[in-house]
């Protein structure tokens, strides 16, 4: 069985952030078929700065061949201030000049109905990126507040079917895309 490869990414550096446990309770929740990796460097980025982007650090190269390696990309961040966390904004500036992100299936989590703001802006920007937002795949969970950890994420019986749900969503439209695109090659040739 070929295995559907995930890079999660977590706008938050916060230890206790919802939307890392959020992440984090996808990965435990993902079927067998499905390989959930959260990406735990996106604080150890420099700041983006177009004078040292071809120097390549070590970090952002790390980040690149992560995003490489995965058939598709799940993104939940916090808004701030109406707009996505700058940790995250800067690590997509990185991605900016290369093909990072060009065709990747992504799908969004967000753990707050309230941040409307931060999604726009988030879909926006991967959109410029030439992403592939898989709108089936994209979950609005009920607010998550601060009383529910990973376990208490598992262990909701809602959240955790919808988790599921989106990855099961998400796996079938990764197939149907990469099943696209092979077509697509195969009728240039
Ligand atoms: C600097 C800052 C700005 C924020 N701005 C907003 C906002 O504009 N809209 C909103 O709904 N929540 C806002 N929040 C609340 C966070 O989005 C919320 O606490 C979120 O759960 C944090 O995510 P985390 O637990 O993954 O770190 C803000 C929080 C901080 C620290």
């Amino acid at each position: 069985m070929r295995i559907t490869k995930l890079l999660a990414i977590s706008g938050s550096l916060r230890a206790a952030s919802i939307n890392t446990a959020l992440l984090r309770a996808t990965a435990r929740l993902a079927p067998p078929g499905i390989a959930v990796i959260l990406f735990e460097h996106l604080g150890g980025l420099p700041l983006f700065n177009p004078d040292i982007e071809a120097t390549d650090s070590p970090s952002v190269a790390n980040l690149r061949a992560h995003l490489a390696a995965a058939d598709g990309v799940l993104i939940a961040s916090p808004e701030y201030a109406h707009g996505v966390t700058g940790v995250l904004k800067n690590a997509l500036d990185w991605m900016v000049g290369s093909e990072a992100f060009v065709n990747k299936p992504i799908s969004l989590f967000n753990a707050s109905p309230r941040a409307v703001h931060a999604q726009a802006c988030l879909r926006e920007t991967l959109t410029v990126m030439s992403a592939q937002i898989v709108n089936e795949a994209c979950v609005t969970l009920p607010m998550l507040g601060a009383q529910l950890d990973e376990a208490g994420i598992i262990s909701h019986t809602e959240i955790s079917a919808a988790l599921k749900q989106a990855l099961q969503d998400f796996q079938a439209a990764i197939a149907r895309l990469q099943a696209e695109d092979a077509a697509q090659i195969g009728m240039s040739l």
